[in-house]
């Protein structure tokens, strides 16, 4: 049986990264500061500098102590040694973020100008560049904006949002920064290689839920958590993700498209119908087997004798199955939960779904954990994964699936 590393699973998302986190001037400078925490936990360095005017909304004091390091806002501050801190500050770092970038900030930056620390900064660098716009409506919209803003694209500068909504001033529209969780998850998306570049990946998560009558059904205990966290790797591998979701709690991973349904029928409908545009399919969700044949219109009531309803119940159709079976089918993935003799079941469960590639859980106790650990079969044998958290471990499964799916066609299993 192969085996993967563990050294693969480093538990902090971006452990070893070092940013240079700049804040020109905008109201949206207090999302820095939880934007600043979130780097931190991840396992980040932050060297934070600030323009004159980002001083103006929020102090160099909260954000030294929330980066554990100095802030520089001067081209001409002495701390550095050689008076370089336009060089200097950036030269470790795997990127420089800009958030929130104004408007002027980035007219400065579509023109290569350097009239303060920052500017000069990211006219120096030699690292990737992000910027992250915070602007009225207005501003955004103007003319001269939109030019700018395509000639940092045209010069490769990643543009993050903006967002759309209400807005500082009390008008409604785009311009808004994005959110500190959606600027890190941006941010971390880009780290990742996009090894799923081009692909459109359709992926089911969570339990269904089968009525029994208008407020009773039967379901049960996964919480989509594996799902989602496949859904957010591929995103960030830069696939175009289509995430069908029974029932769950959890927030669409960014850069997702989440469709919920309820039921299995609902969750098989909304899968044939989006199959054609499919490179890659992974069926996560604990599909329920059963449902009750004609579940009742009105609330089933007790009565007065005590008698119990019976119920007769009717298989559900297997989504992966008819999926696997398509004239021209996605490369399928699936998964499967034993409760004990997982290596004969898992191999015996994907020969009869007829999937190239099935995912088992180790253990029947992972429905709703954090963390989890997997065998995958396929045809030429067993490999085993480490136990990790499930969002780190959704990242090896993408790659491991990345590796095996076909490029410029379906397979044919
Ligand atoms: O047969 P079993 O439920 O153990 O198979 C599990 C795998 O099949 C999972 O990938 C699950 O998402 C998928 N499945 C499905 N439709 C069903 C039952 C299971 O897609 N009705």
């Amino acid at each position: 049986m192969a085996r993967l590393t563990e050294a693969a699973l480093d538990t902090a998302e971006l452990a070893g990264k070092h940013l240079v986190l700049g804040l020109s001037g905008g109201i949206a400078c207090y999302k820095i500061a939880e934007l600043t925490r979130l780097l931190v936990k991840a396992g980040a360095t932050v060297q934070i500098v600030m323009t004159e005017a980002a001083t103006q909304f929020i102090t160099p004091v909260t954000m030294q102590a929330l980066s554990g390091r100095p802030v520089y806002t001067s081209q001409w501050d002495a701390r550095i040694a050689n008076n370089m801190a336009h060089i200097d500050l950036s030269r470790e770092a795997d990127a420089i973020v800009i958030a929130p970038a104004s408007t002027d900030f980035i007219a400065k930056l579509a023109h290569g100008n350097c009239d303060d620390l920052l500017s000069t900064l990211c006219v120096a660098r030699d690292c990737p560049l992000l910027v992250v716009p915070a602007m009225n409506r207005q501003m955004w919209q103007n003319p001269a904006t939109q030019r700018n803003v395509a000639q940092l694209r045209a010069d490769g500068v990643q543009v993050l949002g903006p967002d759309s909504g209400a807005q500082a001033c009390g008008e409604v529209g785009d311009g808004r920064m994005l959110e500190p969780s959606a600027t890190f998850e941006a941010i971390c998306a880009f780290f990742q290689p996009k090894i799923l570049q081009g692909r459109r990946v359709l992926i089911t998560a969570g339990p269904t839920f089968e009525p029994l009558d208008p407020v009773r059904g039967i379901t049960n205990r996964s919480s989509g958590k594996m799902g989602f966290a496949l859904a957010r790797a591929a995103a960030q591998a830069g696939a175009d993700v289509h995430l069908v979701a029974g029932p769950v709690a959890l927030e669409t991973p960014w850069g997702v498209y989440r469709e919920d349904v309820q039921t299995a029928q609902q969750m098989h409908d909304a899968v044939l119908h989006a199959t054609a545009d499919t490179d890659i399919f992974i069926a996560v969700a604990a599909v329920a087997d059963w449902r009750v044949d004609h579940a009742s219109e009105h609330k089933i009531k007790k009565t007065a004798d005590h008698a119990m309803p019976t119920f007769t119940f009717i298989e559900n159709p297997d989504i992966l199955a008819t999926v696997a079976r398509l004239p021209n089918p996605p490369y399928c993935v699936g998964f499967a939960a034993e409760s004990g003799n997982l290596e004969v079941h898992g191999e015996e469960k994907r020969a009869r779904k007829n999937v190239p590639l099935l995912i088992g859980n180790l253990g029947p106790l992972t429905f709703g954990l954090d963390d989890n650990e997997v065998v995958l079969f396929e045809a030429s044998g067993i490999t085993r994964l480490p136990r990790a958290d499930k969002k780190l471990l959704a990242r090896l499964l993408i790659a491991e699936i990345a590796k095996r799916a076909p490029r410029g066609g379906s397979l044919l299993s």
